[in-house]
């Protein structure tokens, strides 16, 4: 399961400049503050500084840090929701100027409009940009349907679904759209431990069938783990990367990963980053 670095897996930095692929995102020195209109400096809260990621094409990147520590801040400035306040944050090259439909986020909730079937709710995306037709939207979303496991559920509505299943259709309406980058937000954290299991392996399995760079957030460190070519520890807030931690394992991957004692000594190489351990003392996460 174990394999060498390959193109995917190496850090950027280390790359010969032969193997580069291009950056696809790339922050530099991020700051992000909250200021409510006319409030005093010392009313800011400064929930990112000094924040440096690169991601490449096709990369599966995951970021963790406690909470509260400015991972949702982060991907929302990566989404176009909130301006940022220092540094350099570039898409292909260019300051992001808002939300595009070349960006497609999941949230941790559940985003479904509820009078509307799953069906339906996959296909808006598709008929709001009037980028298609209604029926080759539906076309494209049943097809998503099936992609996520969920063909038979097409006319019933979100309240009728669990958990779980509204996260996949969440999933299948933000890949619908056909992002170049998919920004996901804690999106399993409400699914129950097993379920959980589950959709990790299929999101990679359909990122991987897909071909999607990806963005995820998470406070979990195994669902990190399962997921990314890399992973990213975030401080404590303001949120910076502290460090970038390869992951050496193939995709697909299944669930008997989780009990290999390669996979155990990764999760706790994160946590030790993450909370500090033997080799990371606690002074170096401020
Ligand atoms: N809209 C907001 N206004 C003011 N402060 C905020 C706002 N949203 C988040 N924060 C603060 O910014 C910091 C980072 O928050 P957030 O990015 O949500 O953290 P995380 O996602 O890592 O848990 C926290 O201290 C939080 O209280
Ligand atoms: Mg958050």
């Amino acid at each position: 399961m174990l394999r060498k670095h390959t193109r995917a897996t190496m850090p950027p930095a280390e790359q010969p400049d032969a193997l580069r692929r291009e950056a696809h995102l790339q922050a530099t020195s991020v700051r992000i503050e909250y200021r409510a209109p006319g409030a005093a400096d010392s009313d800011v809260t400064l929930a990112v500084d000094n924040a440096n990621l690169e991601l490449l094409r096709s990369d599966f990147v995951c970021v963790v840090g406690p909470s509260g520590c400015g991972k949702t801040t982060f991907l929302n400035a990566v989404a176009g929701f909130l301006p940022i306040q220092g540094g350099s944050l570039k898409l292909d090259g260019k300051d992001i100027p808002g939300p595009g439909p070349d960006r497609a986020m999941v949230f941790q909730q559940s985003s479904l409009l509820p009078w509307r079937t799953v069906l339906d709710n996959i296909s808006y995306g598709l008929e709001l940009g009037r980028t298609m037709k209604r029926r080759e939207a539906r076309e494209r979303a049943r097809g998503l349907l099936d992609l996520v496991g969920l063909s038979g559920f097409a006319d019933r509505f979100p309240a009728q679904l669990s958990g779980g299943m509204q996260q996949r259709v969440n999933l299948a309406r933000a890949l619908a759209v056909e992002p170049q980058l998919l920004l996901l937000d804690e999106p399993f954290a409400s699914i129950d431990a097993q379920t959980r299991e589950v959709m990790q392996a299929e999101l990679l399995r359909v990122c991987t069938a897909q071909d999607v760079t990806a963005l995820f957030v998470t406070h979990d460190i195994t669902e990190a783990a399962f997921l990314a070519d890399r992973v990213c520890v975030f401080s404590p807030r303001p949120g910076h990367i502290v460090r970038e931690i390869v992951v050496p394992f193939e995709r697909p991957r299944d669930q008997r990963l989780r009990r290999s004692p390669e996979f155990l000594a990764l999760v706790d190489e994160i946590a030790d980053a993450l909370y500090g351990g033997s080799s990371t003392s606690e002074g170096e996460i401020h």
